[in-house]
């Protein structure tokens, strides 16, 4: 999952590609590149690793050209190299590409088996050569690129130059999002409008299949069936601002910092403070009394979110709730219920697994809810109902802020659900809202401890594999806790449901394997306490998060405490979730690990 981006300007734009391409780190920083006409002819700086290593080169080599296109890139194909990193250029031919072409191989074998020699181990550099040779064909620029299209399986996002071709820029999207920006006298192509965000915000989505012409003062966009077609045009919120990390050290650290804030933004949306109701929205486009069941599906971090809620809908509003990752569930073909509920949850909005699942859920008839972060995104675009998460740009890659949102929204959902169908009453839907209200307090409470996690941090960062621990509804805290480590520090670390420990995973443990268990005082507590035990006696080193008070007693047994502020149970997942991040962050900062970039990853993975 790339960021692509393209401008047909006024002047110079290398620099406003760069600019554009700074909004779009999030989705790769494994190489960038930039490549622009300068009176027809083609002129291309490159650079490994983060984008700052190609602005470094273009200060040292600028480019002039008014027409550009730029890529940073998520390796899928070849190797992380100067030579793989995009624009592509092959003949007159330039390119740059977000996706995976997946029948690059027999395309590759047909070229080569005519005459053509490859430079690059990317699947990209398969349409340049395609098109290279349609125009060697003699085909001019839109009809090469109209007919090389319908020869591509896969994903993918284009925006293709041609040299000697000044006022001419091509983009096509089948998959992974592409926005054209409107201006004055200049024309741009964009992964999505925060990145066109410095240019316009005059927007026009394409959809999957369409392919558009761009000139400085022109647009056509064309379907997959090579008709005309006419896309909206909309005002884009996305601001232009460039977040900043503020006095954070990284912009993790800021997110987990901004929790009660934005959890607070988020409650706003969906409850009313003054009498502790939830709201119910006057055009809810189904009937929650009419569900027999519901699924959720999404990726990553935001399906323990989903996961959690599950606990939430089936004891609130006592409605049969199916979670699944989106990944297999696109592909598992699940029967749904007539008129069902399918409700997917993403930061980004862009994720394709979770888009082919909310497609597959539409196609089979389901009510569609999103909770998603970016309210422009093509999964709230597509869907019936959009629930927005407020916490804001989330620029660091592991998911925090964003996380305790889509917890935030689903608890609110779950009780709108109970209120409706009668499962819940005035007293309990009170009681939970006014826990809801007080999570942000617990949440700076937590915060408060920071130092003291840190210190724990440090010590687990020298396992070599973790293991995390939960009952309940905080048994996705457990998984979610495993995530953040793996990903931002590079530590082994796993999940599970406290009971399923000693059915197997208990024999990984020995006293250089520190188990988090996430053990809140509620009616699970004496269950987890055992599960502890059990790790005790095979040595193993206790981390134990928990607003139980007088644990004497097992002092001996613990290798460290978390202490949590005791609240309503409804609410533990959003202040468990806290000290997982904590604990995640400081033994990475502690790795020296890219915390914000961490390898191999990228915020947004529009690609399968
Ligand atoms: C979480 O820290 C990761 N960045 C990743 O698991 C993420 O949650 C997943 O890719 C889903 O992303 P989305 O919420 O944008 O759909």
């Amino acid at each position: 999952m790339c960021g692509i981006v393209g401008i047909l300007g006024k002047g110079p734009v290398a620099e406003n590609i760069v600019e554009a391409l700074r909004r779009l780190e999030y989705r790769g920083y494994d190489s960038a590149g930039v490549a622009t006409l300068e009176n027809g002819a083609i002129g291309r700086r490159r650079a490994v690793g983060k984008l700052k290593n190609l602005a470094d080169v273009l200060q040292r080599e600028p480019l002039k050209g008014s027409s550009g296109i730029g890529h940073t890139r998520w390796a899928t194909h070849g190797g992380v190299t100067e030579t793989n990193a995009h624009p592509h250029i092959v003949g007159d031919v330039v390119i740059v590409h977000n996706g995976i072409i997946e029948n690059f191989r027999q395309l590759k074998d047909e070229l080569i088996a005519g005459g053509a020699t490859f430079t690059t181990q990317t699947d990209t550099e398969v349409v340049a050569q395609l098109i290279a040779r349609e125009r060697k064909a003699g085909k001019p620029p839109r009809e090469a690129v109209r007919d090389v299209l319908k020869r591509l399986h896969g994903a993918f996002a284009l925006a293709i130059l041609f040299k000697g071709e000044n006022d001419l820029l091509i983009g096509a999207r089948n998959g992974p999002p592409l926005a054209v920006g409107h201006g004055n006298g200049e024309m741009f192509l964009g992964s999505d409008a925060i990145a066109l965000s410095p240019f316009t915000n005059r927007i026009t989505y394409l959809e999957d299949g369409d392919w558009v012409v761009l000139t400085h003062n022109s647009i056509e966009i064309r379907d997959a069936e090579d008709r005309h077609v006419v896309r909206p045009m909309s005002f884009s919120q996305a601001s232009s601002m460039l977040v900043d990390k503020g006095n954070h050290r990284h912009f993790m650290a800021k997110e987990i910092a901004e929790q009660p804030e934005v959890v607070g933004h988020t409650l706003a949306e969906y409850i009313n403070f003054n009498d502790r109701t939830v709201r119910v929205p006057a055009n809810l486009p189904f009937d929650f009394k009419a569900l027999d069941r519901m699924i959720i599906t999404a990726c990553g971090t935001a399906s323990y979110a989903g996961l959690a809620a599950k606990y939430w809908f089936e004891k609130v509003a006592r409605l049969p709730t199916e979670v699944d990752i989106a990944s297999e569930f696109r592909y598992r073909e699940a029967p749904l219920p007539k008129n069902g509920l399918a409700v997917v949850v993403s930061q980004s909005g862009e994720t394709a697994d979770t888009l082919a699942a909310l497609r597959y859920c539409k196609a089979q008839g389901q009510h569609t809810v999103a909770i998603v972060n970016v309210p422009e995104s093509t999964i709230a675009r597509e869907s019936e109902l959009v629930l927005r998460t407020y916490a804001g740009p989330e620029i660091g890659v592991a998911s925090t802020k964003a996380f305790t949102c889509q917890l935030t929204a689903l608890a609110c959902l779950a009780l709108l659900a109970g209120k409706v169908r009668g499962t819940l009453s005035a007293d309990k839907e009170h009681e939970y809202v006014s826990a809801l209200v007080e999570a942000p307090r617990h949440m700076a409470e937590i915060l408060k401890d920071e130092k003291h996690i840190a210190a724990v941090a440090r010590e687990i960062a020298h396992a070599k594999d973790v293991l995390y621990l939960g009952r309940g509804i905080n048994y996705p805290i457990a998984l979610e806790g495993a995530l953040k480590l793996k990903e931002i520090s590079y530590i082994h670390a796993e999940g599970y449901a406290a009971g399923e420990l000693k059915h197997g995973p208990i024999a990984l443990v020995d006293e250089n394997v520190p188990v988090i268990v996430i053990a809140p005082r509620n009616e699970l507590y004496e269950k987890t306490v055992s599960n502890m035990e059990e790790v005790a006696a095979r040595g193993g080193k206790i981390v134990m998060l928990t607003d139980a008070t007088g644990l004497e007693e097992n002092a001996s047994r613990l290798f460290q405490r978390i202490r949590v502020p005791h609240a309503n149970a409804f609410i533990s997942p959003l202040l468990f979730a806290i000290p997982v991040q904590l604990i995640a962050y400081h033994a990475a900062v502690f790795m020296g690990t890219d915390v914000d970039q961490p390898r191999n990853l990228a915020k947004s993975v529009t690609v399968e």
